[in-house]
């Protein structure tokens, strides 16, 4: 079993982006700048944007955080975004998801500019990646390529199984592994919380995504001997032996199932960095297509 290491693929695709940033600030040119607006108090929604920003000052790029009480309204952060979509400072920008419930999300990413969606959250950028136009490639699943890229992972005429079917990573990733290219090319199923036989599926899989958030979900029995395991899940178990009073699972029972596994994400340090990472290239890319 060799493990994929995020955390350290995603540092090297930072060292990466620092020096492009740096050749920037050296022909006196303007740095990358990147927003992030949160809306209320959710923890882990705060961890992952705090995370963002902190990334922003890693590689040399500005940073802007707006976070807004959980009672602003839908008016007031459309007004946000509109002033985003128009602040030329500001080269890309994301609304950190979930949104408070009376916030219809759908309103508020339709109104992110696409040239600014550097989440790749707009109907404009997901039409595109669907259709193998440049774009943005939203994070989570352009670090899940990236990574397969990068530890020379055959994908292609593989059977890859994915569970879940959101709109920000099972749902993508599906499309992505199918397209053509180089660490793609590969037979895609995707399943979700209707599919009737998961574990038949799993067994027959080269590659599984898991995206559920369900902890420990994927055992032994449901994968295949050389099978490549991504791990997207990321839930906070409680515990109150730990200071923080949680821990951080995975939807797959990493001890079983590393025995079995090729290669294996952990969690965390697996696809987490990885997203942030991809953030930041997205950044760099908004900045030079802005140029
Ligand atoms: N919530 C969970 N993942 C993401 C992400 O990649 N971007 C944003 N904006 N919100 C999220």
């Amino acid at each position: 079993m060799q493990l994929l290491d995020g955390k350290k693929t995603s540092n090297d695709i930072k060292d990466e982006i620092a020096a492009e940033v740096t050749k920037l600030r050296e022909a006196g040119e303007k740095v990358p700048h990147l927003a992030a607006v949160i809306v209320g108090n959710d923890g882990a929604s705060l961890t992952y944007v705090g995370s963002k920003v902190r990334a922003c000052k890693r590689v040399g790029f500005e940073s802007t955080l707006k976070q807004l009480p959980e009672s602003t309204t839908e008016e007031e952060l459309l007004e946000l975004v509109g002033q985003l979509n128009e602040n030329p400072e500001i080269d890309g920008y994301i609304v950190q998801l979930p949104l408070p419930a009376h916030i219809d999300e759908e309103k508020i990413l339709l109104a992110v500019h696409p040239d600014k969606d550097v989440d790749g959250f707009h109907p404009t950028n997901f039409g595109r990646m669907a259709l193998d136009m440049e774009t943005f490639i939203s994070a989570t699943p352009f670090g899940i390529m990236e990574l397969l890229r990068r530890y020379n992972i055959d994908t292609s005429g593989k059977h890859a199984v994915v569970i879940g079917r959101s709109h920000i990573v099972g749902r993508p990733i599906s499309i992505l592994l199918s397209q053509k290219g180089k660490g793609a090319n590969a037979t895609v199923t995707l399943t979700h919380s209707r599919t009737k036989d998961i574990k038949a599926l799993t067994l027959q899989a080269d590659i599984v995504v898991s995206a559920l958030g369900i902890p420990n979900f994927l055992k032994a029995d449901m994968v295949k001997e050389g099978a490549v395991i991504i791990d997207v899940g990321i839930t906070r178990v409680p515990d109150e032996s730990r200071e923080r009073g949680y821990y951080l699972c995975g939807d797959v029972d990493f001890e079983q199932v590393k025995e079995k596994a090729s290669y294996i994400t952990p969690v965390p340090g697996g696809v987490g960095p990885m997203t942030i990472a991809m953030l930041l290239k997205n950044t760099l890319l908004a900045r030079k297509r802005h140029h």
